[in-house]
């Protein structure tokens, strides 16, 4: 488990500060308002079309990107079957401080709660169409969910300084042979050594404007 505390961001909503790296979970600038441009606006999104979306998502966390997702999910009529993978689960005390479901209203506060009540490893019913699976293991050692493909990756691990060796060429490799033709891989890192190694993955990559604090952020798709 990682030793976290609970911090405010500009926008008014929660994040976390994990001393041993003197990292942030989110932009401090603004955890949802980054959440929301990175993987909503230029992930979710990106595939208007789609009745059925499989997500991937490196690092659940907190899970405000899943709880996001969800919201919009309900709202537009669309399923999704959403993995997660996470190395270092979050204690419900650390859950209940952060504070995302509140933010969203009662229903925002049911999927919240659902989405952390869901058991490790199994696939749970969040609400009738939005089926989750949180993984419990490291995402360098993870080999995919047997016969799946994904429409929709949200890479959001811990910043490439504070941990390089989940933005390798061989990591991106293995998440663009997890990806379908036409999916794509958001993040909030902008980093040309980044781009390049999803590019070299088989990614088409472009620059996108980024949250408050950030000038750019990547999104790649398989073409
Ligand atoms: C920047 S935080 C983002 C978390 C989450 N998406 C959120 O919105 O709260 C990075 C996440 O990646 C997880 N993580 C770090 N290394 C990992 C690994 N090797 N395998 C799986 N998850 C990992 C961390 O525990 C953390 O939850």
């Amino acid at each position: 488990m990682l030793n976290t505390e609970i911090i405010k961001t500009s926008d008014g909503s929660n994040t976390l500060y994990v001393r041993d790296l003197d990292e942030q979970y989110h932009s401090v600038h603004g955890a949802v308002t980054e959440s929301e441009h990175v993987f909503i606006k230029n992930g979710w999104q990106a595939l208007p079309n789609k009745p059925h979306v499989v997500v991937l998502e490196v690092g659940l966390g907190t899970g405000l990107n899943c709880l996001l997702t969800a919201l919009k999910a309900f709202d537009e009529g669309r399923e999704v079957t959403y993995h997660a993978v996470e190395k270092y689960p979050l204690s419900t005390q650390i859950i209940s401080g952060i504070g995302y479901g509140k933010l969203f209203g009662e229903r925002g506060l049911e999927i919240f709660e659902r989405i952390h009540q869901a058991n490790w490893n199994e696939m749970s019913a969040v609400f009738p169409g939005f089926n989750l699976m949180k993984i419990e293991t490291d995402f360098l050692v993870w080999e995919g969910s047997e016969g799946i493909q994904y429409d929709l990756v949200y890479f959001d691990a811990f910043g490439p300084d504070k941990q390089p060796e989940m933005w390798t060429p061989e990591i991106f490799m293995k998440i663009s042979g997890l990806t379908r033709q036409g999916g794509i891989i958001v993040t909030y890192a902008a980093k040309g050594e980044v781009r390049r190694r999803m590019s070299s993955a088989g990614f088409i990559m472009e620059r996108l404007p980024g949250p408050p604090g950030k000038r750019e952020m990547l999104r790649g798709i398989i073409k």
